[in-house]
């Protein structure tokens, strides 16, 4: 393709700016805060191996194709969607894909950036709590705030409006080459803490002994839905990313880059956090306040805690920051494409759409707890359906893409590869095996 290295939104120049930024928004509040939380929710070791396969047979071959659709397209995903199909001269429909991506986007920021609100608000905590009952008590005290919440969500909400509204493109690559590796390095030192817990082989064998009786249709597809979440696949993110990737990079080795990245934050937040889980006595299924009650315990009880945990909770609301900007960028790219809107103006306005719904997500931990849908609560199901069923049916929605309706051509153009061994098992997989398994997980569900 000609000018195949231009997007309207600039490209990427930096070697490393396309991994950085993916992992950043890879790397974020699923990896430390809801990887923990739902593999104690369902089960521990089962739910984790169930997550391991479908980050290895679903997530990186679904990335690899999510990655090589949106630098083929060098659009915003809607008009990547709309590029593509035409190329393949079939049915513009595709770009409803694109559409239903921005929106599922913004659905995930609203109640993502509640969370990452907890963890700004945590960063002012005192870390002197006496044990354990006091940490839950304060968590819950914390969640009965309607306001307290709605302030930190809406400090979260304006960094990620004033980032996107800056552009992607800069500014980001100071932040994460900087700050990611300072937080993995503290993760590995909370490991550490773990080891002398003295509970640390019970942590890490609930973590790792998959007890096979504890596997039903919903751990399955949580665990489908978690590996969606954590590697940010099937709303556009990595489209709209893939977008400004230099046309010479390899996206193969990205993808591997990115996703054992991920899944080594993923484990080591599992590793630090369990053995404190069972050394105070704690209940490893404690729901979305998991790490806001283990973790500010850890830091009461260690020399220079106070300073730790302000560094850590600092380092986690950047890693939801570089990763809320990944859910924002596909609309705003869309709206900045298509009706001409400036970046900031579209920013602004799809941020406080995001805002808006956010509200009822922080609420539903208070004034409207008791305003359930199937059990849940607004914030459980804009999570439920958001990461269980928007993303998988998107992933595979892109997979059934470039496995069906992608010319072969373009593909191999766009990976710079020949038509090997390894490229047909990929293929095989978007094809047949990534389309089967989502579908007989959603099928074991919902009978
Ligand atoms: N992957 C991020 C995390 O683990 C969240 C995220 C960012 C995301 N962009 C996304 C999830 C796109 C799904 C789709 O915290």
């Amino acid at each position: 393709m000609e000018n195949s290295d231009q997007s309207i939104h600039g490209t990427w120049k930096g070697r490393w700016t396309f991994i950085l930024a993916a992992t950043g928004s890879a790397v974020g509040l699923g990896n430390i805060w809801k990887f923990p939380y739902m593999a104690g929710d369902n089960g521990g070791g089962a739910f984790v191996l169930i997550y391991l396969a479908c980050i290895c047979f679903i997530g990186i071959p679904i990335m690899i194709a999510e990655i090589t659709i949106g630098r083929r397209g060098r659009n915003s995903p809607v008009n990547t969607m709309k590029k593509l199909s035409l190329e393949a001269q079939t049915t513009p429909y595709w770009t409803l894909l694109g559409l239903a991506g921005a929106v599922a986007g913004l659905l995930i920021l609203s109640f993502y950036s509640v969370a990452a609100g907890w963890a700004i608000a945590y960063i002012f905590s005192a870390f002197n709590y006496s044990d354990s009952s006091v940490v839950t008590s304060t968590f819950d005290s914390f969640l009965a705030s309607p306001g307290k919440l709605i302030f930190w969500h809406s400090v979260f909400i304006v960094l990620t409006i004033a980032i996107v509204a800056r552009g992607v493109i800069e500014g980001l690559e100071v932040w994460i080459s900087k700050l990611m590796p300072l937080l993995f390095i503290l993760l590995v030192f909370l490991c550490l803490y773990s080891m002398q817990s003295g509970a640390f082989l019970e942590g890490l064998s609930y973590l790792f002994k998959p007890d096979f009786t504890k596997i039903t249709g919903s751990v399955i597809l949580a665990a489908l839905g978690q590996a969606f979440f954590t590697l940010s696949l099937g709303m556009g993110a990595i489209m709209a990313y893939g977008a400004y990737m230099p046309s010479k990079q390899s996206i193969i080795y990205t993808a591997f880059s990115v996703a054992s990245l991920d899944t080594l934050v993923a484990l080591l937040a599992g590793i630090a956090i369990f053995p404190i889980v069972f050394a105070n006595g704690l209940s490893p299924s404690g729901g979305p306040g998991l790490v806001f009650i283990t973790l500010p315990l850890a830091f009461s009880s260690m020399p220079l805690g106070a300073l730790f945990g302000i560094v850590f909770f600092v380092l986690l609301s950047i890693a939801a920051l570089s990763s809320s900007i990944s859910l924002l960028e596909p609309s705003v790219a869309w709206l900045v494409e298509s009706l001409k809107f400036k970046r900031k103006t579209a920013a602004l306005i799809l941020g406080t759409i995001a805002w808006s719904l956010g509200l009822l997500s922080a609420l539903s931990f208070n004034l409207l707890s008791e305003f359930k849908l199937f059990g849940r609560n607004f914030f459980d199901l804009t999570d439920f359906f958001t990461n269980q069923i928007m993303l998988p049916l998107g992933g595979i929605f892109i997979a059934i893409f470039v496995g069906w309706v992608m010319k072969k051509d373009s593909i191999l153009e766009e990976l710079s590869i020949k038509e090997n061994i390894l490229y047909k098992i990929w293929i095989f997989i978007l094809r047949y095996v990534a389309p089967f398994l989502v579908a007989v997980v959603f099928i074991g569900y919902f009978l």
